[in-house]
């Protein structure tokens, strides 16, 4: 039995999430044997130094120098976890943003604000359009500048849907306070920062409907801030994706000539 499975953390979706879930499950197994241990030592104190045995107390305390020994072992076994482990598996991450690059990813931003998500994908030439800060109309605005060439095509969602085994890199921001985009069935989650577009991606390996979170408190409507998600076949994402772009293509180019009129 994992403590992960008793902890009963919902199913994993993701490629990536199973080390997650084997990561908690070893954090977890490592606590208890440490908790053991302590409480062992605690044990061992209590009898090994009770007062029947030791009626005047030692004030030399210990003589030996186990303590600096193992003091120098902690820092050694923490910088090979740091220079071993810790660095490796960060250069790994790296690496697999540069080979996810050529995977064809969905690509989508995602705006947090008080209090919901607004998804902005960027049609059919892969290119998100400018953003203005400055024409924002609401809290839930994403400001997509429509001057330019590349947002024409560009399509708004308030649902997310990606592909099932594509995949996803969301440039996660923000519209006013500090948010977090928090999926728990993708094992991932990052902050939302005004100003500021940080991506996360993920795998998704199985079709899912579920719900997305706010993971940072982020004022009175923080706990209604629940997005809905959806992982769907690729071809019916495709299809999906080339009617919205074409759509907004359409709604777009009819604004333009009114405006030019
Ligand atoms: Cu947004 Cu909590």
């Amino acid at each position: 039995m994992s403590p992960s499975k008793l902890l009963s953390i919902p199913e994993n979706f993701s490629a990536h999430g199973g080390r997650v879930d084997h990561l908690i499950d070893v954090v977890h197994w490592f606590m208890l044997a440490l908790g053991a241990g302590w409480f062992l030592f605690f044990a061992f104190c209590l009898i090994r130094f009770r007062s029947s045995v030791n009626p005047k107390a030692s004030y030399h305390g210990v003589r030996n120098h186990i303590s600096s020994h193992m003091e120098i072992a902690v820092v050694i076994i923490e910088a090979v976890l740091l220079l071993g482990f810790a660095f490796p598996l960060w250069k790994e991450r790296t690496d697999s943003w540069e080979q996810v690059q050529k995977l064809d990813p969905v690509r989508v931003r995602v705006i947090g604000w008080q209090f919901g998500w607004t998804y902005h994908y960027p049609g059919k030439d892969g290119k998100f359009g400018r953003i203005d800060p400055l024409i924002r109309t609401s809290n839930s605005d994403p400001a997509i500048d429509l001057n330019d060439p590349n947002a024409q095509d560009d399509f708004t969602s308030p649902i997310l849907k990606i592909a099932n085994g594509r995949p996803a890199i969301l440039n996660i921001t923000s519209n006013d306070v500090i948010h977090n985009y928090a999926i728990i069935p993708m094992r991932i989650q990052q902050d939302a920062i005004p100003g500021k577009e940080f991506p996360m991606w993920f795998t998704p390996t199985k079709t899912l409907e579920t719900s997305v979170v706010c993971g940072q408190l982020c004022g009175e409507g923080h706990g209604n801030m629940v997005g809905q998600m959806e992982v769907i076949k690729d071809d019916a994402f495709r299809t999906w994706a080339e009617t919205e772009s074409e759509n907004a293509l359409k709604a777009h180019a009819s604004k333009v000539t009114t405006a030019s009129r």
